[in-house]
């Protein structure tokens, strides 16, 4: 058994866990950015709460709200250049993927002359500034993860980066503030979530102690799913969703993500679909092509799941998702290609090949 395991973000979580652990920000400086996109920081109250708190501590603050969906590196370059005209000392990330992993390019890039794309080269001469991380979807487990993910236009694709110094210092997990979240929005993330931990699970990265976690989070997402595919959501609910979000946040720390997150992206950046489900499009053949290399594991997540097999874990996910966009066969070869181009076809536990790729968005 050989492994290495580092999880550096403290992670507060629960209801109130802001204002109940509050002295942890003045231990991080006098002046602070909040960066955000501006619609589910407000609506969820974790933007208030956390304004509430600076000022209390006399923190000075200032709100960097232009983090789009699945962000760009001319966007990121603005926070940064927003975080050194007002002196920051940390970063504070509100909100779902997007600008929890735009924060992490901001602190990069705020005692950093370099620009954004030289942020995927890892190597920074300056340590970032600290890192609040206080998420608003259950789903991307970027508040415990080192890695932003950022829109390469020029690759025609999402890249990421992230290193040891890129995790967030502090995690702030309140449940309250996911629940002002569409329905849609909350099973696309759930979606992303479990991706995690099932590709962490499956991926050839795993270690034993990842795989603790991720069958954890395999069985947060089976005691959710009936109720999801119902559209009943409690409180508990949006807590075990969110337990299992950091959970997987936690696995692919480790393990790093697999071929479904690779050909996925392809489904965000030219067709526009939510990340979460783009994954949750490609699960059921990305088991189906590893079968006979991981038969034990995916059998046994059947199982956590209450699945009887593959077909039937597929109609439930067209049951929660709706059905997957068509693609012709020009689509078809030009993202599998740019899929071959990711680093996650390497941690998949079967040798991909391009046509294999191919095989995958074909049969979904
Ligand atoms: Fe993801």
């Amino acid at each position: 058994m050989q492994f290495k395991f580092h999880m550096p973000t403290k992670a507060y979580f629960g209801t109130g866990c802001i204002s109940q652990n509050s002295s942890e920000l003045a231990l991080l400086g006098k002046q602070a950015l909040i960066v955000t996109g501006g619609h589910s920081a407000r609506e969820s109250g974790a933007l208030t709460d956390i304004c509430n708190e600076l000022t209390a501590l006399n923190i000075g603050y200032a709100v960097f709200d232009k983090v789009e969906n699945n962000p760009s590196t001319d966007t990121v370059k603005a926070g940064g250049a927003e975080a050194k005209r007002i002196g920051a000392d940390f970063i504070v990330g509100i909100g779902g993927g997007s600008p929890l992993d735009a924060s992490k390019a901001v602190a990069v890039l705020a005692v950093n002359e370099i620009e954004p794309v030289e942020l995927f080269t890892n190597k920074f001469t300056t340590k970032p500034l600290p890192i609040v991380a206080i998420p608003t979807t259950a789903g991307t487990g970027s508040e415990v993860t080192p890695y932003c993910i950022l829109t390469r236009n020029d690759l025609q694709t999402k890249v990421s980066f992230g290193n040891a110094d890129t995790f967030p210092s502090i995690a702030f997990l309140d449940p309250r503030y996911t629940e002002s979240q569409p329905f849609g929005v909350t099973v696309n993330t759930a979606v992303d979530a479990f991706s995690h931990c099932l590709e962490g699970y499956l991926g050839k990265r795993r270690t034993p102690a990842s795989d603790i976690l991720a069958l954890e989070g395999i069985s947060l997402f089976g005691r959710c799913l009936g109720d999801l595919k119902a559209a009943k959501i409690t409180y508990e609910h949006r807590e075990n969703l969110l337990y299992m979000s950091m959970l997987g946040g936690v696995v692919i720390s480790h393990t790093g993500t697999t071929i479904v997150h690779g050909a996925g992206y392809n489904l965000t950046y030219f067709k526009g679909i939510p990340h979460g489900k783009a994954n949750g499009f490609l699960m059921t053949e990305y088991m189906r092509f590893n079968y006979d290399y991981a038969r034990d594991r995916i059998d046994n997540v059947m199982k956590l799941l209450k699945m009887g097999n593959l077909d039937e874990f597929g109609e439930a996910m067209t049951d929660l998702l709706g059905e997957a966009p068509c693609l012709d066969e020009a689509e078809i070869a030009q993202y599998a290609a740019i899929t071959m181009t990711q680093r996650s076809t390497a941690t998949n536990i079967r040798p991909v090949a391009v046509t294999d790729i191919a095989e995958i968005l074909r049969r979904i």
